[in-house]
């Protein structure tokens, strides 16, 4: 393994998402944007068999089913919150819906025609066992993906509330693993759980919010910056807020346009 990664704790707590319709809001709707273009990219026919691991409130889930025409899907993810959310989706009635962690996937090895991680990889303490997982449960021959937000290279949606909670003093709020993230890395640790012909893909989207104020209230779907918020004095609200109204080139309650960058990443499980 050569990407310079800090040393993993795959018992490390997972980063829970605890609101499902907040979640939806805030990222499922980003997520589906890079979905369309991810899954056009991997060109795989209909009928297979597919992992959606990391699958949080099935708002990748859902776009994969309508496009895909899978003949099996099964969502795994260690948030129950999220999994309710998903399972309700009218779309996903035929999904198999399991807790579990990507570094430990509870599903036998080789049984699954493609394996993909939605905005994942970055959350999981040890992404290198998390791609090895990926790359167990899949067939030879089978295609192990992934899409995460280019954090390193900022191209995160809420990258400007980011910045914005940094100058300020505020601790980072980013994901654990964010490093690997970056195209090089998500490379290596392709090519370091085994998967031949791997490549990559820039996937860049946009999303309109009707006001400011609109944007400010889908970013507290983060538990994180939720709970910061929730404890700011309204004077450091309004600070806050003026310094991502200054990064977002917006004024006043106007709306906003969001860039985000995501880097995809492919490999096949060698025969
Ligand atoms: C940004 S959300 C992505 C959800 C969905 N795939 C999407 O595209 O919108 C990240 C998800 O990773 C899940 N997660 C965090 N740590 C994880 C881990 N160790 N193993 C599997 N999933 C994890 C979270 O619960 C959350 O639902």
């Amino acid at each position: 393994m050569q990407v310079s990664a800090p040393a993993p704790s795959i018992h490390a707590a997972p980063f829970v998402f605890d609101d499902g319709a907040a979640y939806e809001l805030m990222m499922g709707r980003w997520s589906t944007r890079v979905a369309q273009p991810f899954l056009d990219w991997l060109a795989l026919p209909h009928g297979l068999d597919w992992l959606d691991d990391g699958c949080g409130d099935g708002s990748f889930t859902d776009v994969l089913v309508s496009r895909q025409h899978p003949a099996r899907v099964v969502g795994v993810d260690p948030s129950q919150a999220q999994l309710a959310y998903a399972r309700r989706r009218p779309g996903l009635a035929q999904v198999r819906f399991l807790v579990g962690d990507a570094q430990a996937l509870p599903l036998a090895s080789a049984c699954m025609d493609a394996a993909v991680m939605a905005l994942v990889l970055f959350f999981v303490p040890d992404p290198a066992q998390g791609v090895r997982e990926l790359a167990r449960v899949t067939r030879p021959g089978g295609t192990v993906a992934a899409y995460h937000w280019d954090v390193a290279g900022g191209g995160f949606p809420l990258q400007a509330i980011a910045d914005a909670l940094r100058a300020e003093g505020h601790p980072s709020q980013g994901p654990p693993s964010a490093w690997a993230s970056s195209e090089r890395a998500s490379v290596e640790l392709w090519r370091g759980a085994g998967l031949a012909d791997v490549q990559t893909c820039r996937i860049e989207v946009s999303r309109r919010f009707g006001s400011f104020e609109e944007f400010w209230r889908t970013a507290r779907g983060s538990p994180r910056v939720r709970d910061l918020l929730a404890t700011a004095a309204p004077e450091q609200l309004h600070v806050l807020q003026a310094r991502v109204r200054e990064r977002l080139g917006v004024e006043g309650d106007g709306p906003v346009s969001v860039r985000a960058r995501a880097n995809a990443v492919k490999g096949t499980k060698p025969a």
